[in-house]
């Protein structure tokens, strides 16, 4: 069962200038909360408690200041800086110490998740003891992202990244579970030509020793990457959508705590009184009237 997961929420964010000039990607906001609140709210819905986010170099103090120890959330949070975006392998080269001899997941912390029977999906995922396990959705231009070839069901029979033309519209999404392997294959890698190290490189190594595993979120399922301005308002619009109709929040990262009984009401009247008073807040009050 992984109990530690990663959010890489550094990268230059340069599409997004000059929004990312001051504040970091992962903290302008989707709709009503700080894009973060969503990866976020995945790993937490998986059940693990136990994260480690990797943040650009200076602006630490920004993640502390919005979600702190992970107290309020019933959850243990720990932060690393990372000097330059490296690679999304370098998660795994940064963290060493915080996986230590445990299995580990990572999500990309651009990245939306959203649908039904997801947390069962999630929970399922959380269960590997070795190997590697990514979840594929389809998508209408592959070009942009890292896309599988499937062979006889869930059998990855290709992984290419960003490829120019591809048979396969299934993206591998940003959302991985791994076994300790993960550490040494990531500190194997060379720097790609666009001088990076490449998570498809580390699945590369899983699928070459019959290691990889792939799941779908299915068509029930949306997945969303926050990688442009028009994204973030799109991505926004659906959260809109979704939570004025139904009149429940996705990603309030309090409501999955109590849910799962990682914490109390007074953490709740907390987290009230630190928010101050706004619509969040109100949603708070809600829950425990
Ligand atoms: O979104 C899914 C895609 O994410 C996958 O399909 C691709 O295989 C994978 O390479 C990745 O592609 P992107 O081009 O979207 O990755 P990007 O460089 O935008 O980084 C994703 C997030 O990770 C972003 O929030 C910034 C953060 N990041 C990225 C790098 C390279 C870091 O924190 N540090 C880094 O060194």
């Amino acid at each position: 069962m992984i109990k530690k997961g990663i959010i890489l929420a550094g990268g230059h964010g340069t599409r997004m200038s000059p929004l990312t000039k001051a504040v970091n990607k992962q903290l302008l906001p989707i709709y009503d909360k700080p894009l973060i609140y969503y990866p976020l709210s995945i790993l937490m819905l998986a059940g693990i408690k136990d994260i480690l986010i990797i943040v650009n170099k200076g602006q630490l103090n920004q993640f502390r200041k919005i979600l702190s120890n992970g107290q309020r959330f019933g959850i243990k949070i720990s932060y690393i800086e990372q000097n330059y975006p490296r690679g999304l392998p370098d998660a795994f080269i940064l963290g060493e110490k915080f996986i230590g001899k445990d299995n580990v997941a990572l999500i990309l912390g651009d990245n939306f998740f959203y649908g039904q029977s997801l947390t069962t999906k999630l929970k399922n995922c959380r269960k590997i003891k070795s190997g590697c396990k990514i979840l594929l959705h389809p998508v209408k231009k592959p070009e942009l992202y890292g896309v599988a070839e499937l062979k006889k069901g869930k059998k990855v029979h290709s992984l290419k990244e960003k490829p120019k033309s591809s048979k396969s519209n299934l993206a591998v999404t940003g959302l991985y579970f791994f076994d300790n392997k993960v550490v040494n294959y990531s500190k194997s890698l060379k720097p790609s030509k666009r001088k990076e190290l490449e998570i498809i490189d580390v699945l590369e190594k899983y699928r070459r020793n019959n290691k990889l595993t792939a799941e779908f979120l299915g068509r029930g399922g949306a997945w969303l990457d926050t990688g442009s301005i028009d994204d973030y308002y799109s991505t926004s619009s659906f959260v809109s959508a979704l939570e004025n109709r139904q009149g429940l929040k996705v990603a309030c990262l309090e409501e999955i705590a109590l849910n799962y009984n990682w914490i109390n009401k007074k953490l709740i009247r907390d987290s009230i009184q630190f928010y101050g008073n706004c619509i969040y807040s109100q949603y708070l009050k809600k829950l425990i009237q």
